[in-house]
């Protein structure tokens, strides 16, 4: 499974991509809106230190401003991934922008039917949103479930890139699940990391290791 990391937040992505494991950024209007500069310069500063898909959404709600959007937002960097609302114009601007060959990551998914029709339309990725659903008492996995078996039966080149993370077992969910992409907010990656009993064991290996080491 690759990861995302779900933030506009540059210092969070540099941190991240440091470690090595970071294959692309997903970025929304809110997290957009919680960082300085303009959304282009974001976009631009992202693309220069991920060498991956960075989704950069369209705001527009109409099918020609969406697909306006979308190529202004593609000729920023080749690895911009437009990102589209999942509505009837938003599945239209999909087909549009995918005959010129730029790619789109179909957003707020909440059904497998969207998915499958977001898929049709020729989205490179969707993003179905676990925890919006588990947040109303719907089990947002059930949905990634879904969606990985139907793209399955027809062998859907879509990716699956399953979003609105909020802890580590949606991430342990996601890859037993076998989805392409876990989306994860810095604070997750972090926590994905950590266990006690390694920290426990490190302590101890050291307190060990002082005994032996003035030893001739
Ligand atoms: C995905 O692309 C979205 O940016 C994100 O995962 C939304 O997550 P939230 O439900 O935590 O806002």
């Amino acid at each position: 499974m690759k990861f995302f990391i779900d933030t506009a937040n540059l210092e969070q992505i540099k941190e991240a991509a440091s470690v090595g494991i970071l294959d692309g950024v997903t970025t929304n209007p809110t997290l957009i809106s919680r960082e300085q500069g303009t959304p282009k310069e974001i976009y631009k500063a992202i693309c220069e230190i991920v060498d991956g898909p960075v989704s950069a959404e369209a705001i527009a709600l109409d099918w020609e401003g969406m697909v306006k959007e979308g190529r202004e937002l593609a000729a920023i960097h080749p690895n911009i991934v437009v990102k589209i609302p999942m509505t009837k114009d938003g599945l239209k601007a999909v087909k549009m922008l995918a005959s010129e060959g730029i790619k789109t990551n179909v957003t707020l998914i909440f059904s497998p039917i969207q998915a499958l029709l977001a898929a049709r339309a020729g989205a490179s990725f969707v993003s179905p949103f676990v925890g919006r659903l588990d947040d109303i008492a719907t089990p947002g996995m059930e949905l990634v479930q879904q969606i990985q078996q139907i793209f399955a039966n027809y062998q859907l080149e879509t990716e699956v890139i399953v979003a609105s993370i909020r802890h580590p077992m949606h991430v342990v969910d996601a890859a037993m699940i076998g989805a392409d992409i876990a989306t994860i907010p810095f604070k997750v990656i972090e926590q994905m990391m950590k266990h006690p009993l390694t920290d426990i064991g490190i302590t101890n290996f050291l307190n060990d290791w002082k005994k032996v080491e003035n030893r001739k």
